[in-house]
């Protein structure tokens, strides 16, 4: 009984005591153990008696340090508790940017977005019909020259009908599949990815972006497509942005143009601290070509369309003042995080 008191009053404040406590009544060598050896020298009316009370104390010791080990882990998170200053700042949270490239993007698909466009996309490994056959430029037409591809090698699968693959040299291989695939009315555009086989340098890249429009309905005039560029140039670079139109030439449309902006003082822009005035060209355009409308199933007597394609590097380097067209795909942090703060 004097061992059970003992048990019950031994102080034990610290992680430390309470393990000091479980080694002297728990542990392999309690001070316990003893005494059940102790149970030969008792006599016998009195070994059930003390028995009891042996096991009696090994209770009170579990159950004791239990409580213990209890207040003393309650204790130390409170301390814990207490030296948390909810007021204090958070820690700062390291947040990336949108690549100038993708806010460039973004803000062309808005604007045709608000004015009934609808994304469109396609492979970035195109077969030869797509990108240059449907687009009425068949193998031995000059005009593949414009565009110096790269030919995915000979052994790899060949595309449908045999033909070869090869990187888009434009966006306008979405105009085909699309063509293919809905029937008109259609009003897309399609952003993304392209590739040509150029030298690099700090004006041109073997690959960049584009993003193609196409529409087409009954009754779509070169008018349409005027009023929508002059819409989209003014919603781009501010509301007395100027445009022009040059004549020019593309296989997949008939009559083809080109499209200046012209970039001058005037030209508000939120970014806008490019020197030089001047007109700049931004995309190609034109009524699609009957021959593509025939070629993608779609009927050219009864439909009309225009379709335009325009570069994105070249107005993101406009946009944000950037003179070297690589800075846009060497991922250095140094100059992506300048645009942390553009949304
Ligand atoms: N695909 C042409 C190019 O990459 C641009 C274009 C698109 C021209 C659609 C006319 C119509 O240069």
């Amino acid at each position: 009984n004097t061992l059970i008191t003992e048990i019950l009053s031994t102080p034990a404040a610290t992680t430390e005591e309470v393990e000091r406590f479980r080694i002297t009544y728990l542990g392999t060598k309690n001070v316990l153990k003893p005494l059940m050896g102790e149970i030969r020298t008792i006599p016998n009316e009195r070994k059930r008696e003390f028995g009891q009370l042996v096991n009696r104390a090994k209770e009170v010791a579990q159950q004791r340090y239990n409580d213990l080990q209890r207040a003393v882990q309650q204790e130390q998170s409170e301390q814990q508790g207490s030296s948390l200053d909810l007021t204090a700042p958070a820690e700062p949270l390291p947040l990336g940017s949108r690549h100038p490239i993708a806010l460039t993007m973004r803000r062309i698909i808005s604007i045709f977005e608000r004015i009934g466009f609808t994304v469109a996309e396609g492979p970035e490994i195109e077969d030869d019909w797509h990108n240059f056959s449907a687009m009425n430029t068949p193998e031995d037409h000059p005009a593949r020259d414009m565009q110096d591809t790269f030919y995915v090698a000979a052994g790899m699968p060949a595309g449908p009908d045999h033909t070869a693959m090869l990187l888009r040299t434009h966006t306008s291989s979405v105009q085909a599949r699309t063509m293919e695939s809905q029937a008109p009315p259609i009003r897309i555009i399609a952003p993304g990815r392209v590739y040509r086989n150029e030298t690099i340098s700090a004006r041109s890249h073997a690959q960049f972006h584009q993003v193609e429009g196409l529409y087409i309905a009954e009754g779509v005039s070169f008018a349409d497509m005027k009023a929508t560029l002059l819409h989209f140039a003014r919603e781009m670079y501010g509301a007395d942005t100027k445009i022009r139109l040059r004549p020019s030439y593309f296989p997949f449309t008939e009559p083809s143009a080109e499209m200046d902006i012209w970039w001058g003082l005037e030209t508000k822009h939120d970014h806008r601290i490019t020197k030089g005035t001047g007109w700049l060209e931004i995309m190609g355009c034109g009524m699609v070509d009957p021959q593509v409308l025939t070629n993608c199933g779609i009927d050219p007597e009864r439909y009309t369309g225009y379709a335009f394609g325009m570069g994105i590097e070249r107005q993101a380097m406009l946009l944000y003042n950037i003179t070297d067209i690589r800075l846009m795909f060497e991922n250095d942090v140094r100059f992506l995080r300048q645009f942390a703060s553009v949304l």
